[in-house]
């Protein structure tokens, strides 16, 4: 919590296409939580993205980043769309996104992926390939080719990957902690066979889990073969580590397990319990403006926030329970087979939520 008070201050980053359609779902339940539950809430709202763009010029105002700054949490919607997507253009809406990302030094991303039974049938993947799927990908955040040194000309263009020690370890240890709460397996992803920044991962997260995880088996994987067994055997992870893009691609892949990338919740935490929830999806400008996007991942990050950066767990499991029921009785968008709006499917997670006993979820 923010010092001097109780009550925890958060700020709401709608960003762009279905990013301000998924965000008012999160904060109508977020007020509900704040008046049936006793937890005490203090919400603002922020520019970022192509809005940002649009209103001041830039993707992340300092005004943006000075709230976020005074905030236990952010919640973030998405960013980007056809609007900004000029190749040419200064500056563009995903700039916003990496820059606060960098400026909190949010290096670690957790994205979890659990198999919902009930959607066996969303997934493009046969039944008998999901049995069992619960794995947590922890993405390296702010490091690697997004944040090299870049060239861009006419006939040249180029991204410089780079990655220190100290960039490793923190994250590494972050993914330690991680499997040992978990099934105590680590799976580092790289392409060691082809480049230097690989190289130099597996050297580190061999030095620190054998320093001070030796209780938590570990193993390298090429990213290509890991990208395929994701596919045919993604029961066998439990957690992974890996450097930025690959984190953003296999997390991607990952989403298909569990039926639709609008299930995907995200936490980007540093060090400290701060945190960005969000999640993993894009503004979706194919369905942006229509209600139909699903706003579960997005809900499922709040849940991740009371988690994480809030210290209030059980909020955080009743969220997931009623997400889980919802899903188990179709009340869900179309995405996953069901026939409700973003608004609807919103309007049934709070109307389930509010029919837990609350006593046993207020802060502290
Ligand atoms: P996308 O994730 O926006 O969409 C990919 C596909 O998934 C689309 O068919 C979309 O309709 C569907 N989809 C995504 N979220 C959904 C949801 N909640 N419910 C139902 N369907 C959903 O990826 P894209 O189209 O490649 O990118 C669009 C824009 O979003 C780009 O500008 C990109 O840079 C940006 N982007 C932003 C973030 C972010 O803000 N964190 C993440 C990824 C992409
Ligand atoms: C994500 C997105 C971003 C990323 C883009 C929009 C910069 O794809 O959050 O996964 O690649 O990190
Ligand atoms: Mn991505």
């Amino acid at each position: 919590m923010s010092a001097n008070t109780s009550s925890a201050k958060i700020v709401l980053l709608p960003g762009d296409g279905i990013g301000p359609e998924v965000i008012a779902e999160a904060e109508l339940l977020l007020r509900d939580l704040a008046g049936n539950c006793g937890i005490a809430l203090d919400l603002q709202t922020a520019l970022i993205g192509g809005a940002a763009i649009d209103a001041t010029g830039e993707p992340l105002p300092d005004e943006t980043l000075a709230v976020c700054r005074q905030a236990d949490a952010i919640l973030l919607g998405a960013v980007g769309g056809p609007k900004w997507s000029d190749p040419k253009a200064a500056k563009r809406p995903e700039q916003g996104l990496l820059k606060i990302r960098k400026e909190l030094g949010l290096y670690a991303n957790l994205r979890p992926v659990r198999v919902h039974s009930k959607l066996v049938d969303a997934s493009p993947l046969k039944a008998e390939y999901l049995e069992g799927v619960d794995l947590m990908v922890v993405r390296e955040l702010t490091g690697g080719s997004y944040f090299g040194e870049k060239q861009e000309g006419d006939d040249f263009a180029s991204d410089s990957c780079s990655y220190s020690r100290e960039e490793i370890e923190r994250v590494v240890i972050k993914a330690g902690h991680i499997a040992r709460e978990r099934n105590g397996m680590l799976t580092m992803i790289d392409k060691a066979n082809v480049l230097a920044t690989s190289r130099l991962w597996r050297r580190i997260t061999a030095q620190i889990m054998q320093e001070h995880f030796s209780d938590v088996h570990y193993e390298f994987m090429l990213v290509d073969a890991a990208a395929m067994y994701l596919i045919s055997n993604p029961a066998r992870f439990d957690v992974i580590v890996t450097e930025n893009m690959f984190g953003d691609i296999l997390t991607d892949e990952a989403s298909m397990l569990v039926g639709s990338l609008g299930m995907l919740p995200s936490a980007s935490l540093g060090t400290g319990k701060f945190g960005l929830y969000e999640p993993i999806h894009g503004s979706a400008p194919d369905i942006a403006g229509k209600g139909i996007a699903n706003p579960f991942g997005m809900l499922a990050s709040v849940a991740m926030m009371f988690d994480y950066s809030l210290g209030m767990k059980e909020t955080a499991q009743h969220i997931e329970r009623v997400l889980s029921e919802c899903i188990e009785s179709a009340e869900c968008t179309q995405d996953l087979g069901g026939r409700l709006t973003t608004c609807e499917a919103g309007a049934a997670v709070r109307k389930r939520l509010l029919a837990y006993d609350h006593s046993r979820c207020a802060n502290g």
